[in-house]
Order: structure tokens, then C-alpha cells, then sequence
């Protein structure tokens, strides 16, 4: 499935946090799901890219149909989206010698698709981007993922956009740790009218790499959440070494995408395959 250089996919899989990694943020609304995850405060406009899960389906079910549910070819976007967006930069002799650091990785499958979708879930159960250390470190337990794995993942803010209205609060006027040059930078961005999009990382803003932690040592990230991450001795200190170490943080990162993909899973006793990733069958 080459065609998942988008980086949506990725941030698609912070969706998993509502119903599990069920695909229940694929579904329409519909009589069955008149307020569906996709419309929730956390997810729209913001995510998309449902159009390439939809022809990835279209394949899938002309091949084999019936077997492959919408929630693995999320996670296997997921994926297929980390090795794309990691492997941008060359091969260098040394990467060579530390063997494969950039190469794929193995994404269980077997999920069946949830039928529910709630848009009230999505706040209770997406991190929301001004959470402090203790509440992310909450929220990544109870979905079985630990405080390391919490700042692993954060490492996704490393690629993709967000909407200026999730970081406002941190500009000028308002006093916030932000880097003034780039609280400037932004407060211009921000400024055409309407919830204009940013990048997420200014310096790497297209590659998966361990950027985002030097970033946040920086103090140069736009999300209170991922800000805050200096603020305890212990997430400090996973900061550190996530900004000296690219490959061990890479496979990390892939390592807590496939503990991510295994959230909340269903199986054929509570969930199905669905025909279209858009609605229940
Ligand atoms: C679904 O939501 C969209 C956007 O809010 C709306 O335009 C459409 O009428 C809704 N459809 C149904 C069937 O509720
Ligand atoms: C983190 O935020 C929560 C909820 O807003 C608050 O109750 C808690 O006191 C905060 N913790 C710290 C250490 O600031
Ligand atoms: C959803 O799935 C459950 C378990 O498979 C089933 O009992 C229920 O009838 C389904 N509901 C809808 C609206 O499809």
C-alpha cells in the first residue's frame, strides 16, 4: 500500500484512543450513528484523508472480499505511513552498519470493525492538546500505554499540521514557555482570519524523526501537551534521550504503534467486517 504518504494516516491512529482501534472513526453518519467520532471537537475538520482508506477498501474487497476489516488497513496505514515518512533522508554508510533501523515492521492483523461511533467519546478519550504531564500520563494508561510510550508517540508531532485555534492560547499577548521567535513566527501565520494550519515541526516539517525532541527542548512546539514534557524529571529525561538517539526512538515509536493497534480490539463475537469503511453493514 504505497500510496499512504500522507501523513493524516498517522495522526489517524491517535483516533484509536476513542472506541479502540475498532474503525468506528471511519463511519458516516447515519440513522445508526447520527453523531459519529469524525464530527467530535478533536477530529473535525481536522482529520482526513478517509478517501484513501475508502480505495484501499475498494481493493481489498475486489481481491479477497470480506476478509480484510477497516480497522487493519488502519493499522496498517499506520504503519505503512511511519516507514514512508521515516525513510525520506538517504541512506548513510553508518545506517548501513546499524542494519535496517529504517526498514518495515510487522503490524499484527485479525481487528474486526466496531459499529458504534460517538462523537461524545472523543473528548473524554482523545489527549486534548493543553494537557499537563499527569493527565496525558492518565489518559495513555487507562488505554494500557505507558508514560513511555506517552512520550514516544508525542514524537508523531514531528510531522503533519494543526489548526491554529489548538495553540492560541500560547501566543502573544499571553504569557506561555514558548521560544519568542517562534510565538512570533506563528502569531503571523495565525493571524489570517479564520483557524488558519501550521506545520507542526518548522524545522523537519515532512520527515518522522526524532526533530520533535529537540524541539520540545527548545521549547520551539506549539501544544501545551507537548511543552509540558519538560516538566517532570521523568519525561525530561526520555526527551534527552529521544533527541540524542534517532534509531533507538524510531523503534520505539514503531514498537508502541503496534501496542497502539492492539487497544480495545474487537473480534468477530463484537464486531464485524464491514463491506465499506464508511458504514455498517
Ligand atoms: C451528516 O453531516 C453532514 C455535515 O454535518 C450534513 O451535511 C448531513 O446532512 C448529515 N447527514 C445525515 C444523514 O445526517
Ligand atoms: C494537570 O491538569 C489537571 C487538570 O486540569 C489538574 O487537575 C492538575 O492539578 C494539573 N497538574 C499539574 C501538576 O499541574
Ligand atoms: C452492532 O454489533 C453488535 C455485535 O456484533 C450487534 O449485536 C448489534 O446488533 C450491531 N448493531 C448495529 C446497529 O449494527
Amino acid at each position: 500500500m504505497g500510496m499512504f504518504v500522507n501523513c493524516e494516516v498517522v495522526l489517524t491512529c491517535s483516533s484509536l484512543f476513542a472506541q479502540g482501534c475498532d474503525a468506528s472513526v471511519l463511519l458516516d453518519n447515519t440513522t445508526a450513528n447520527p453523531q459519529p467520532e469524525k464530527f467530535g471537537i478533536p477530529n473535525f475538520p481536522s482529520l482526513r484523508g478517509f478517501e484513501v482508506i475508502d480505495a484501499a477498501k475498494e481493493k481489498l474487497e475486489k481481491e479477497c472480499e470480506g476478509v480484510v476489516s477497516c480497522a487493519d488497513i488502519v493499522a496498517f496505514a499506520g504503519r505503512d505511513a511511519t516507514v514512508l515518512l521515516s525513510g525520506k533522508k538517504k541512506f548513510s554508510f553508518l545506517d548501513f552498519l546499524w542494519g535496517g533501523w529504517k526498514s518495515g515492521f510487522d503490524m499484527p492483523a485479525g481487528r474486526y470493525d466496531g459499529n458504534v461511533s460517538l462523537a461524545s467519546e472523543t473528548l473524554p478519550n482523545l489527549p486534548p492538546p493543553f494537557a499537563n504531564v499527569s493527565v496525558l500520563e492518565d489518559m495513555f494508561r487507562v488505554k494500557g500505554l505507558s508514560l513511555e510510550d506517552m512520550v514516544t508517540l508525542s514524537g508523531a508531532h514531528t510531522v503533519g499540521i494543526s489548526h491554529c485555534s489548538s495553540f492560541r492560547d500560547r501566543l502573544p499577548p499571553n504569557p506561555s514557555s514558548m521560544d519568542p521567535t517562534l510565538a512570533a513566527s506563528l502569531q503571523g501565520q495565525c493571524s489570517r482570519g479564520g483557524d488558519p494550519t501550521v506545520v507542526q515541526d518548522p524545522e523537519t516539517p515532512d520527515d518522522l524523526d526524532n526533530q520533535y525532541y529537540d524541539n520540545v527542548q527548545k521549547r520551539k512546539v506549539l501544544f501545551k501537551s507537548d511543552a509540558t514534557l519538560l516538566s517532570s524529571q521523568t519525561t525530561l529525561r526520555l526527551v534527552d534521550n529521544h533527541a540524542k538517539d534517532p534509531q533507538e526512538w524510531l523503534k520505539q515509536f514503531k514498537a508502541a504503534m503496534v501496542k497502539m493497534g492492539s487497544i480495545e480490539v474487537k473480534t468477530e463475537a463484537n464486531g464485524q467486517i464491514r463491506k465499506h469503511c464508511r458504514f455498517v453493514n
